[in-house]
């Protein structure tokens, strides 16, 4: 099947430059594994994991035939003073693998709605305990935390929040922790800026920690284009937040669900958050579902009153759909039987070592990498951002490789089943198309 560009009209596509796409449609039509296939029938090398999603790679048999036996089963039930069994079940299994505390578990259906989630569980929740003041919500430059109102609002990509108005208001932003002058080519977790999160002491003293309800941000910032913490940063943060009676929250929708090396981000870098959001790799990016793990300390804070009343003014009518539910069981069997989880541990060194052979290539000017996340950042072309990597990533899907690019930071987030031969053909690919592009 290809594609018939006069019925391309109709569908207004995210985050995508609809009207060059239309000219040269790009159909995925078919995965399997490690590959989709296109509209053509040409196999493509998936580098991202869909979307920072298909953890376990594409078409999982359990995940396959749990959704199918869930939708003949019990397609949907009311999520308000109902419930049906595996929406515990599931909660039970992720309460077993979230870092210590995290154990209450709040279902959404992406990542922007658990970040709205969380932001109004934190606000909500200082005021059940008599410190309805603290309002305020600190976010990070360069941040994102998907693409709702509060999300960004907290979150600090500019063009994600030019467009929109004044956004919500009491938000503010500590500075971002990119720099390249101490840190680039930095093999890992880089050296220098620990003291980058003593901004938010600086916010304290403008705004005074009583009035402050939260900190977001994300461990590894992803769609800005991989920024790996410095060393000792998240530490720094979790002080002071705690030094000031604030919560920290950590936006894991791309880095929960071993990415980094453990089932979540805060357990590679030995810092617990007291929310966590996630999203994506729950399903394995087979049915959309999120989800906020909350420390029980927050959960039981509302747990007070008249037991008839409900506790939390919150929730959607997909919350803890029964198709996502059986999705997201199966996503942790198989996670499990291929021990995937960790996996990322395993295979950093050598994803890291054939990430950083791209150094030398032409207008390479910094290479990041954590688990199996990579960026590399490009020099722009003058005058035109955005442009080098776009074309880069128009090269790659020609030669059968997805990559994303951000800016002009190439991101690589590939299915953690990867095996050498795709890292070779996925780095040999690259190093292809940045040639061609010099
Ligand atoms: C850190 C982070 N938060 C939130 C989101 C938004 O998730 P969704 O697109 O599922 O709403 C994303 C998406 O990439 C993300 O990376």
């Amino acid at each position: 099947m290809s594609a018939d560009v006069s019925k391309l009209d109709a569908y207004w596509m995210p985050f995508t430059a609809n009207r060059q796409f239309k000219q040269a449609p790009r159909l995925l039509t078919q995965a399997d594994g490690m590959f989709f296939r296109d509209d053509k029938g040409r196999e493509v090398l998936d580098g991202i994991a869909g979307l920072w999603c298909v953890n376990a790679g594409h078409n999982r048999p359990k995940i396959v035939q749990a959704i199918q036996q869930q939708a003949a089963e019990l397609d949907f039930a009311p999520p308000f003073q109902m419930a049906h069994p595996k929406a515990f079940e599931l909660a039970e299994r992720l309460a077993q693998i979230t870092p210590a505390g995290l154990n209450r578990i709040f279902f959404t259906n992406s990542g922007s709605e658990s970040v709205e989630t969380a932001l109004k569980m934190a606000i909500a929740y200082h005021r059940v305990r008599g410190e309805g003041a603290r309002t305020r919500l600190i976010g990070r430059e360069r941040g994102y935390h998907g693409v709702n109102f509060g999300g960004i609002s907290v979150g600090g990509m500019v063009a994600n929040r030019k467009m929109f108005g004044s956004l919500l208001s009491g938000v503010d932003h500590i500075r971002h922790t990119h720099d390249p002058a101490r840190n680039a080519f930095s093999v890992g977790v880089p050296q220098h800026g620990a003291e980058f999160a003593d901004d938010l002491e600086r916010l304290v003293q403008l705004h005074d920690a009583s009035t402050i309800a939260a900190v977001i941000v994300e461990p590894v910032a992803g769609s800005t284009g991989v920024l790996i913490p410095p060393q000792g940063y998240l530490q720094r943060l979790r002080d002071i937040c705690d030094k000031h009676g604030i919560l920290l929250i950590f936006d894991e929708v791309i880095t929960g669900f071993g990415r980094t090396g453990n089932p979540f981000g805060a357990q590679t870098f030995g810092v617990t958050p007291d929310l966590m959001t996630v999203a994506k790799g729950i399903t394995n990016g087979c049915v959309p579902m999120g989800a906020v793990f909350a420390q029980q300390k927050i959960h039981d804070a509302f747990m007070t009153g008249p037991e008839h009343l409900i506790e939390f003014f919150h929730g959607y009518t997909y919350s803890a759909h029964p198709l996502a539910c059986a999705a997201g069981l199966a996503t942790l069997d198989t996670y499990a039987d291929g021990d995937l989880l960790t996996r990322a541990a395993r295979m950093q060194d050598e994803f890291a070592k054939a990430l950083h052979s791209l150094r030398d290539e032409p207008n390479v000017i910094d290479v990041r990498n954590i688990g199996l996340v990579g960026g590399i950042e490009l020099k722009p072309l003058d005058g035109q951002p955005a442009k080098r990597a776009f074309n880069i990533f128009l090269d790659c899907w020609d030669k059968g490789l997805l990559i994303r690019t951000t800016g002009d930071t190439i991101a690589l987030s590939p299915p953690l089943i990867i095996e050498s031969s795709h890292i070779e053909r996925i780095i040999d690919t690259l190093r292809g198309a940045l040639r061609r592009a010099a």
